[in-house]
This record gives C-alpha cells, sequence and structure tokens, in this order.
C-alpha cells in the first residue's frame, strides 16, 4: 500500500489481532479491489449539515401597520352603527386593554354641530357614554346657553359629541401622538358619516388630531377648518372648571358658532 497510515506502520502481531478482531465481528471476505484504510484520520472535519431556518424558508409576513388597518377599517363603515361596530372590534390600541367600556358617542347624529373632546374620563369610561361627568355638565350648560342640547330631535338644536380617542387612557393621562394617530381615521370617517356643517374642537387634543395644530389659547377663537369643514377650536370645559376667569371667551367662541348657525 502507498499510503501512509497507521496500518502501514503496525507489526506483525497487532496486524494480525486487528484481522482476528474483523473476523470475530463477521468479517469473512473483503470487499473491494482497493483496501479501505478506516484508521485514517480525516484531514478535515466533516461539514455540519446546513439546516436552512423555518424563517427563511417561510414566506415573510410584513409587520401591521395600525394606521393602514385603522384606515381599511373605518373606510369600509358604510354608517354609523357599523363604524362604531368595526371601531369597538380594532385590536391594535393598546387604550383598549386598559378601559372598561367603548365610548362612541352621544346626542343627535343628525345635528349640525358636532363637538369632539380628548377622550372618556372615569366616568365616561364607567358609562359608555361621552362628556357625562362634571366637564361634560359644563359643556351641556354652555351650549344650552346658545339654544344647543344633546337631546334634541331636531337636527339644527342638537349637538353630536364624540372623542378623539374612544377608550380612557390609563389614569387620565394625555393622549399619546401614536394613539391619536392610529385612532384618527375612525374619527376622520366618523365626521364624514355624521356630515355636520360645523365642528367644535375641544381642547388640545382634538386640535392636534384635526388640525395637526396644538395650542389652544392661541387657536381658540378663531375659525379653521378640519376634515373639510369649518372649526371651532374651544377651551375643553375641564379647563374652565380650574380656569372660570377664561369663561368669558369660551362664551365669546359660543356666540361665534351661533352667528355661523344663523348665517345658514
Ligand atoms: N373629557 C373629554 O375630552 N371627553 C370626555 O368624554 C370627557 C371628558
Amino acid at each position: 500500500m502507498g499510503m501512509e497510515s497507521a496500518a502501514e506502520h503496525m507489526d506483525f502481531h497487532a496486524a494480525k489481532a486487528l484481522l482476528e478482531w474483523q473476523m470475530e465481528l463477521g468479517a469473512d471476505e473483503p470487499i473491494g479491489e482497493v483496501p479501505v484504510n478506516r484508521y485514517e484520520v480525516p484531514a478535515e472535519a466533516p461539514k455540519p449539515i446546513a439546516v436552512t431556518p423555518a424563517s427563511a424558508v417561510a414566506p415573510k409576513i410584513e409587520a401591521i401597520d395600525p394606521v393602514v388597518m385603522a384606515e381599511a377599517v373605518a373606510e369600509g363603515a358604510q354608517h354609523l352603527e357599523e363604524l362604531a361596530e368595526v371601531q369597538e372590534a380594532f385590536d391594535l390600541c393598546d387604550l383598549k386593554k386598559g378601559a372598561r367600556n367603548f365610548v362612541f358617542a352621544d346626542g343627535n347624529p343628525k345635528a349640525n354641530v358636532m363637538v369632539i373632546g380628548e377622550a372618556p374620563g372615569r366616568d365616561e369610561d364607567v358609562e359608555g357614554l361621552p362628556f357625562v361627568g362634571r366637564a361634560g355638565q359644563l359643556l351641556d350648560r354652555m351650549f344650552a346657553a346658545i339654544g344647543l342640547s344633546r337631546t334634541a330631535a331636531n337636527p339644527a338644536e342638537g349637538i353630536y359629541i364624540t372623542n378623539v380617542l374612544p377608550w380612557r387612557p390609563p389614569s387620565n393621562r394625555d393622549p399619546e401622538p401614536d394613539e391619536i394617530s392610529i385612532m384618527l381615521p375612525f374619527l376622520k370617517r366618523h365626521v364624514e358619516l355624521a356630515d355636520p356643517e360645523l365642528i367644535v374642537l375641544m381642547g388640545n387634543t382634538p386640535c392636534s388630531a384635526a388640525l395637526g395644530r396644538k395650542g389652544i389659547l392661541r387657536l381658540r377663537g378663531n375659525w379653521a377648518e378640519a376634515f373639510g369643514r369649518p372649526a371651532m377650536p374651544m377651551t375643553h370645559p375641564a379647563y374652565l372648571l380650574r380656569n372660570p376667569a377664561a369663561k368669558r371667551e369660551a362664551w365669546a367662541d359660543l356666540l361665534a358658532i351661533k352667528a355661523r348657525l344663523k348665517g345658514k
């Protein structure tokens, strides 16, 4: 054998013992023309079998964009009841997990005026209706002062009330920008389906959602455009409860709303 191997250097006795051992194991004939040296150390370690990770084989599932999802779901709603249904079932906003109730709207959906607040507080979360706590009672008195009410059957005397967010943020914290962005398509569709003549934006959150602007103390009292219709930013009734002196300006804003409705 021309091979340089361990067997080549074996002495007679070792080779004989090896042969006998092979016979002991049942070998009774040599196989093949060329002997195989089974004691040779392989030059290279055997390559590990390549296992293709499942992630490379499985089709890639793109991460769901909650805003795109919300747009698709909201756009599909053909009337307010359907919008409420699909919005309540929407699972991609984490606020839902901590809230007791889904708060959609209250008042007359055919009203000329749509009021948009921030988000349910504790009382609203318990009752499942917007603006039913102290701030809500003040809101009712404010609109009553210009002849409008959430219980009026006549659209010209009614108001329709909703919030940017339908679920209460934990401990009434300010809504996060991504929570607003995720739920904005629902608000947009809500306005389209209710189709009010004008909108009242109560506080900073609806202003940043609908106008992309903050700074309610500068914005209030100036007509803006939200969702393609006239919108009046006003200080939130909760702010007015803490700052009664600001009620004078709020009254001026209410009169501007009344004048605009009369002018139609
Ligand atoms: N504040 C809001 O902005 N909305 C409510 O529904 C209650 C309090």
